[in-house]
């Protein structure tokens, strides 16, 4: 029998959810400190559980609970997002608790059937509807694409407690589960990569979750994964109001790979000329840095410099999983630069160019292709076009001083 406590975070509320030790892939994000799924339980006149684990943990959470109470006491299960890491214990938690209620979003519900075609209970609650459990009321935004257009939050007003789900979570396991525990620069960090991976396409979205959220009286947001956010609440809203407004850093990020160097040459001359002009840069070559962690650089860089030799008529597969991927993440207001070599045709640079275009990516210089080797002359132009690229970026800065940071 598994032995595992309930952590009290709130006067009878208590964080009961299942801690992932092991994963390192979270639908290709790779989740390099594992990842917990959190579940909140709420005793009151009404038992109230919010959101569950992933299926493999349902023994973790039960246990969990057992601690505070019996599972068959369970009146609402709140299930703010239908993706299962947060719904796949509701099979074998229904089970236990036969007499519980859950309470979701409309999309919420019709996702729930299509995933588990059950014949629950449901209350389907609207935006801004109140459920009362005793002596508190539990209230609902509706917060659609943050993640899924199902997505909701739960906020608690007279603990000051809001529930958001994936909103303001991050990909951490670990025995802490609150943010000063942790501290701010491993929280941040982890904050960041999974606003990356997961929120950037939904900036517009976010915008709107967080006029409501900040309107809201909160001592403490306890998101669905990674530690509770109680110390840190002003910073992280503070870094998803930039996020999502796409505004960065004056930074730079080189994303290469190369098959004999000379693209690596080429990466490096622009490095130099970079860091010449004072712009901080970060190399990332495919070979070595995963893509989910790259796109973490994107987000935080306004410079995003892009190098692949031409391959069989086009980009190396590295570059074209990395640009599949960033398309699909749509990060907005980035200046651009293409380069690449080639042996014959030379196609790769044009088709990297072709995919920032769509994204309306700024391109203020021409890209450069080498054929076969760059020799010094040519590797000093490069380094000339770091340098104007660097200055042109701070021109736009000085221009437009509110957007970027
Ligand atoms: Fe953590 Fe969208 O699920």
């Amino acid at each position: 029998m598994i032995l595992l406590q309930a952590h009290q975070i709130k006067p009878k509320v208590y964080w009961v959810g299942g801690i992932d030790w092991d994963i390192r892939n979270f639908h290709g994000y790779t989740t390099h400190r594992g990842t917990t799924y959190n579940a909140y339980l709420i005793i009151d006149k009404k038992i109230v559980l919010v959101d569950t684990v992933k299926h493999y943990l349902f023994d973790e959470m039960l246990a969990r609970i057992r601690t505070v109470i019996d599972p068959a006491k369970i009146d609402y299960i709140i299930s703010n997002h239908v993706e299962m890491d947060h719904s796949g214990s509701l099979p074998k938690l229904v089970d236990v608790a036969p007499n519980a209620t859950i309470v979701t979003s409309t999309r919420g519900e019709k996702g729930l059937q299509r995933h588990y075609k059950k014949n629950w209970k449901f209350h389907v609650v609207q935006s801004r509807d109140a459920l009362n459990i005793g002596k508190r009321t539990l209230h609902f935004v509706h917060i659609p694409m943050v993640h899924w257009p199902d997505s909701m939050v739960t906020y608690v007003p007279s603990d000051k407690l809001l529930l958001p789900n994936d909103a303001f979570g991050q990909h951490i396991a670990s025995p802490e589960r609150f943010d000063d525990e942790l501290g701010w620069a491993v929280v941040r960090e982890e904050a960041a990569k999974y606003y990356a991976n997961i929120v950037l396409p939904y900036g517009g979205q976010v915008q709107k979750a967080l006029a409501a959220v900040t309107a809201l009286d909160i001592d403490m947001i306890a998101p669905s994964h990674g530690v509770i956010w109680r110390s840190h609440i002003a910073d992280i809203i503070k870094e998803y109001t930039h996020w999502a407004s796409h505004e960065t850093k004056q930074r730079a990020v080189i994303v290469y790979d190369s098959m004999w160097g000379s693209t690596e040459r080429i990466a490096h001359a622009l490095w130099e000329g970079m860091e010449a002009e004072g712009i901080p840069v970060t190399m990332r070559n495919l070979k070595t840095t995963h893509i989910s962690d790259v796109i973490t650089d994107v987000l935080l860089s306004k410079m995003v410099l892009l190098g692949s030799p031409t391959l069989n008529n086009g980009m190396l597969p590295t570059m074209g999983a990395f640009l599949t991927y960033l398309k699909g993440l749509r990060p907005q207001n980035r200046i651009g630069f293409v380069f690449g070599s080639y042996g014959w045709g030379g196609q790769a640079v044009g088709d990297i160019e072709k995919i920032l275009n769509d994204l309306s990516w700024d391109l203020p210089e021409k890209s450069v292709n080498i054929n076969y080797v760059p020799d010094g002359s040519e590797l000093n132009e490069v380094k000339n076009i770091g340098k104007k690229i660097a200055r042109y970026t701070k021109v736009q800065k000085s221009k437009n001083k509110i957007n970027e940071r």
